[in-house]
């Protein structure tokens, strides 16, 4: 039997549809499922809806919506959101479900019996928005309502409500020993260490049993084998919400096959949630429960940051601040002209790479298009570009043989354990730095080789040594990539004429790429967005005030990027600006080296109307008696200047691949006489 992964996101209370934060939370755990699925595990991943809110039903009522109808719609939402971004969960609980209730009940009347409930009179503040109680110590009263005295980024800033009631309370101060003990022998549980050092300190300063049902008509029903039940629902966090990480997988459920489910995943092995709902409710609320159930703690919870949107806290109240994960991949697929599964995975990389897990993060639009840019179009899709071009352009798509080693291949090898221990421990920006690196490297090593030039030179042994450490690093990087990029990944691994790949095969690089294996054609893989210096805030902004049957501001569509192309986007000019350039032919009458500059040569040019003194840096490539004669083409407007102590008077024009030497001279073949407008 393989190795159990159980991996849990919070379930979102569904008020409204999903925002950046809570995509974030599914992003990461996808990854680290797609992570350990890779290594051979057999992972269980679990996400869903918090639906017993007192919140939900407040806005479904003020819009007249029969609640559960609401919570159907909005969950059905959720769940497209979740495949929209390839979030490739196995379970999706809903608290409104008959398996979770049930569970719930059982629970209820389990921990009544075991005398862990007492009912006692209740009065306190309550937060809606928060779904939670606050000690008299905890508020502040100004102008006869009552505030939370110090609400955490994310907390209401609202009145609190008054509530006096019957209640039933769950004995967690009987918990407090238990969990200081527990989280001693075994401190990994908690992370990153700045949670555990909060929780500590919350439970040490004495924890207080909690109330855990409300006169309330939405809910679950206390049971009624319990006293006190009428009119009293289970209060959202205790046990309901909480539980779904154990109903889900089987806990009590009637059908043994789900219970052996139960038995085989338990206990989960990471729960991701962001710091807001870590210490109150995960690292203490969560585990006091499952020991009074008798079941074993999480084996890790992580409380990951919070986001703003370009330096400001989301609200609804201002809507700018509201990133829609969908909406904003449909916008980058339409500024970079790609697929939107692409743009995902641009939105995923963006989260992922751009802050460390554990911190807080700024959600910048502008961010992710020029890290899309940067990093996809001109890192990796360049890289894979070019590699492929020049398998098809110079091996007509076969892996040619090759002897030797550049060093690529030994540096892959070096970096997949750091990439592994990387998604291991949840620091997914150290990861894909590192997978980075390689491609960096890799970009690197083809402008070093220069395989245009080598290819000229008929060097075309050392061009196959090269392509095979570029192809190796394109299907590392696909492997490596899959956790975090799962489209592109599996984009990339088909254009490299590759099936599924598992965590193994990024280090077994050399079986795949033997010779006489075939790529495809490429095609990129991100293509570049156009022109991103003109892209402001704004363009996104009035593309959310579009309705949506109009349609989105376009943008012109791109091409793929030639071999050699790894500069950022070429500057264009006005027609204006190039008809202002006089080019004309020139015969060359004279030419000498330049004394100590060993590049130089001194002509002397006829065009036409008179004779011209250029110094031109060709002395490496052209024997000056060798251009005696030759008519070529001249700029004959550029401004004079001194080279070496003599005055240039113009410019001629050389080929040259990039920045490398001139290759040849423009010139002609006919009888073409000087001074001719070249244009
Ligand atoms: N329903 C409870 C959770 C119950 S779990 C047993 C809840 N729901 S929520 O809709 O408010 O979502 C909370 C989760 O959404 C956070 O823990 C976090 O995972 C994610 N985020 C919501 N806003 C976020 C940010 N601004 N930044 C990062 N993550 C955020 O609390």
């Amino acid at each position: 039997m393989p190795e159990t992964f159980f991996i849990t996101t919070p379930i979102y209370y569904i008020n409204a549809t999903p925002h950046i934060g809570h995509a974030y939370t599914q992003i990461a755990a996808d990854a680290r499922a797609r992570f350990e699925r890779m290594r051979g595990k057999d992972v269980y991943f679990l996400t869903g809806t918090d639906e017993n809110a007192v919140k939900i039903a407040r806005v479904a009522e003020a819009q007249s919506r029969d609640i559960q109808e609401f919570c159907n719609e909005l969950a059905s939402a959720f769940r497209d959101v979740w495949d929209g971004l390839n979030i490739s969960y196995d379970d999706y609980i809903r608290t409104t479900q008959p398996r979770h209730r049930v569970v719930v009940q059982r629970v209820f009347e389990k921990l009544w019996q075991d005398k862990h409930i007492r009912l006692d009179k209740y009065s306190g503040w309550y937060s809606v928005p928060d779904e939670t109680f606050f000690r008299d110590e905890e508020t502040i009263e100004r102008d006869g309502e009552h505030f939370i005295a110090k609400p955490t980024q994310d907390q209401t800033k609202a009145p609190l409500e008054w509530v006096e009631e019957t209640s039933h309370f769950f004995d967690l101060s009987k918990f407090q020993d238990f969990l200081l003990e527990y989280y001693d022998a075994h401190p990994e549980t908690l992370r990153p260490e700045a949670r555990r050092n909060e929780t500590l300190s919350y439970i040490r300063q004495g924890l207080r049993d909690t109330s855990i049902s409300r006169e309330l008509d939405w809910g679950i029903p206390v049971p009624q084998s319990v006293p006190e039940h009428e009119n009293h629902v289970i209060y959202v966090w205790f046990p309901d919400a909480l539980l779904n990480y154990a109903s889900a997988p089987g806990y009590l459920s009637d059908d043994p096959e789900r219970r052996a489910h139960f038995e085989r995943f338990w206990p989960p092995d990471l729960q991701l949630m962001s710091k807001d709902i870590f210490t109150r409710f995960h690292s203490t609320l969560w585990p006091a429960l499952l020991k009074a159930l008798d079941l074993e703690p999480p084996r890790e919870l992580f409380a990951h940051g919070f986001w703003t949107v370009e330096g400001r806290k989301m609200s609804k109240r201002d809507p700018a601040t509201i990133v829609e994960p969908i909406e904003f991949a449909k916008q980058i697929a339409e500024l970079a002209n790609c697929e939107f599964e692409t743009a995902v995975d641009a939105l995923r990389y963006y989260c992922l790479r751009e802050v460390t897990f554990g911190a807080d993060g700024d959600f910048s639009r502008l961010g992710c298009v020029a890290r899309y840019n940067s990093d996809l179009a001109n890192g990796l899709g360049n890289l894979v570009n070019r590699a492929l071009s020049m398998l098809q352009q110079y091996f007509d798509g076969e892996v040619p043989a090759a002897q030797g080693e550049l060093g690529l291949i030994s540096a892959l090898r070096e970096t997949l354990p750091r990439v592994e221990t990387a998604y291991a421990t949840l620091d997914f920006s150290g990861a894909l730095s590192a997978i980075w690196e390689i491609v960096g490297q890799a970009n690197k090593l083809i402008e070093d080789e220069k395989p245009w030039v080598k290819m000229k030179a008929g060097e075309k042994e050392s061009v196959a040594l090269l392509l095979r450490e570029l192809l190796a690093t394109c299907q590392w990087c696909a492997a490596a990539l899959f956790p975090a990029l799962p489209h592109s990944s599996r984009r990339l691994a088909q254009l490299l004429n590759l099936g599924e790949l598992s965590w193994d095969e990024a280090t077994d690089t050399k079986e795949l790429f033997s010779p006489g294996h075939r790529c495809v054609p490429p095609a990129p893989l991100f293509p570049r967005i156009p022109k991103p210096e003109t892209i402001t805030e704004e363009h996104f902004l009035k593309i959310m005030e579009t309705p949506n049957n109009e349609p989105t501001p376009s943008v012109p569509p791109i091409e793929a990027a030639p071999i050699e192309e790894i500069k950022p986007e070429r500057t264009m000019i006005e027609y204006d600006d190039f008809a202002k350039i006089e080019f004309r032919t020139g015969k060359v009458l004279e030419a000498e080296r330049v004394p100590k500059a060993d590049k130089l040569l001194r002509l002397q040019v006829d065009i036409g109307s008179e004779t011209r003194q250029i110094l031109a840096g060709v002395a490496e490539q052209f024997e000056p008696e060798n251009l005696v004669g030759k008519t070529i083409v001249v700029v004959a407007n550029l401004k004079p200047r001194k080279l070496r102590g003599f005055e240039s008077q113009g410019m001629l024009l050389a080929a040259s691949q990039d920045d490398g030497p001139p290759l040849a001279l423009v010139s002609f073949d006919g009888d073409v006489p000087p001074g001719c407008v070249v244009r």
